[in-house]
């Protein structure tokens, strides 16, 4: 599915580290090296915990990646991992890596991450610090653990390049990397940068965002704002006059079919992330929270009061919130008072009956009931 949301971008400075910005500081290189397979806390996962934070930091800065691949593999199960790791570090081993970085005298900032591994970075890592000299820049260490924090890293930074500038650095822990991303944001924008991408964007692509944030209150409140307005007015209005109710519902959402309809009154949170395909209809009373992405194909029928929900909230901080995307696809048919939860896909053509709440995909000309929604029959 393809959603296309546009926030204004803005530039934040915290008071936070202020001693420690270094924004507008010139070019960055993020060096980093992180293991993907089987890991501690996290099972066995696809990409590296160090990798998504490496990721996080790119999409601040701009910079470019330089991944540190070991010539050796290390794809082995953990406990054999940690025996090698172990050895590796006793003998001080140095070991190869591939390819280079191109013309390291470009970049001013070097942000370097890693693992912890006994208690400091994997020694491919200090291959690295032996090949390529730092010592004009400044260096921003990072790391991601299991409980030694920056451990022994920024030390051993400082002794590889004495004369750089060693900033004192971030630690996360690795199995809280993917739950708690907007820890890396706020130190990062402590740092003096900012993300680069909306804020939509960002959740559509899986963050998990503060709502305390000045960027969410400017990007997403402006929308919902706006949508309030028309909503309120859309929703004053004489339905006889139904020319005027349509286009004012073609003012309030960007992506409508011409020949879809929306029978008001209903509520709808970010029109701007909504989509609705050729004879889409909706009775009243339908109750949109659209901020992860809705897309209502074509010929798409909805009963009164039904609700659409997207967003979901962190547990263990309310404030926190992340979205998942609806899909509701062509000729299905969503009885009264269903509710359909962030994530779920309505396959063609099915049936969704009344009072039903969707928490799963639904397949295509399949019929389901009750809450929450279980198959019924095929159809
Ligand atoms: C070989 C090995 C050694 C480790 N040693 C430590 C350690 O000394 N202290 C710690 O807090 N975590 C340790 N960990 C946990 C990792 O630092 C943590 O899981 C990290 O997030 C992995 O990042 P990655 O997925 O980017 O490789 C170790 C993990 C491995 C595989």
């Amino acid at each position: 599915m393809s959603v296309s949301c546009c926030g204004q971008k803005i530039k934040l400075e915290t008071s936070q580290n202020k001693n420690q910005s270094v924004m507008n500081k010139g070019k960055v290189l993020i060096v980093f090296f992180s293991h993907a397979g089987e890991n501690y806390s996290v099972g066995n996962i696809k990409v590296g915990n160090t990798k998504l934070v490496a990721d996080e930091i790119q999409k601040f800065t701009g910079g470019d990646e330089f991944e540190i691949v070991a010539e050796k593999s290390y794809d082995m199960p953990y406990n054999e991992l940690i025996k090698l790791a172990k050895e590796e570090t006793q003998r001080d081993e140095k070991p190869a890596f591939k390819g280079e970085v191109k013309d390291i005298a470009q970049y001013d900032t070097v942000f370097i991450g890693g693992p912890v591994w006994w208690g400091t970075y994997p020694q491919v890592m200090f291959t690295f610090f032996d090949k390529y000299d730092l010592n004009d820049k400044t260096i921003i260490p990072f790391t991601t653990h299991e409980g030694s924090g920056l451990a022994s890293c920024v030390e051993d930074l400082k002794t590889a390049y004495p004369k750089a500038k060693v900033l004192d650095g971030f630690a996360i822990y690795g199995h809280e990397v993917r739950s708690k991303m907007n820890n890396v944001d706020n130190w990062l924008k402590g740092l003096g940068y900012y993300n680069m991408k909306s804020l939509i964007e960002q959740l559509h692509q899986g963050a998990h965002i503060d709502i305390r944030d000045t960027e969410y209150q400017q990007e997403v409140h402006s929308e919902i704002d706006r949508c309030r307005h028309l909503c309120f007015i859309i929703n004053q209005t004489d339905p006889g006059e139904k020319e005027k109710v349509l286009s004012l519902e073609h003012k309030l959402i960007d992506d409508m079919a011409e020949n879809a309809f929306l029978t008001p009154p209903f509520q709808i949170d970010l029109a701007n992330c909504l989509h609705l395909g050729n004879n889409v209809f909706a009775n009243h009373g339908l109750t949109v929270m659209s901020l992860g992405g809705i897309t209502i194909e074509d010929g798409a029928m909805l009963g009164p009061e039904v609700g659409l929900f997207t967003v979901n909230h962190n547990p263990e901080d309310v404030r926190i919130v992340y979205t998942k995307p609806i899909i509701i696809k062509k000729g299905a048919w969503i009885g009264a008072r269903v509710n359909i939860m962030p994530g779920v896909t309505i396959g063609e053509g099915a049936i969704v009956a009344s009072g039903a709440v969707v928490t799963h995909d639904v397949e295509s000309h399949t019929l389901v009931a009750g809450v929450p929604a279980k198959e019924i029959k095929k159809l």
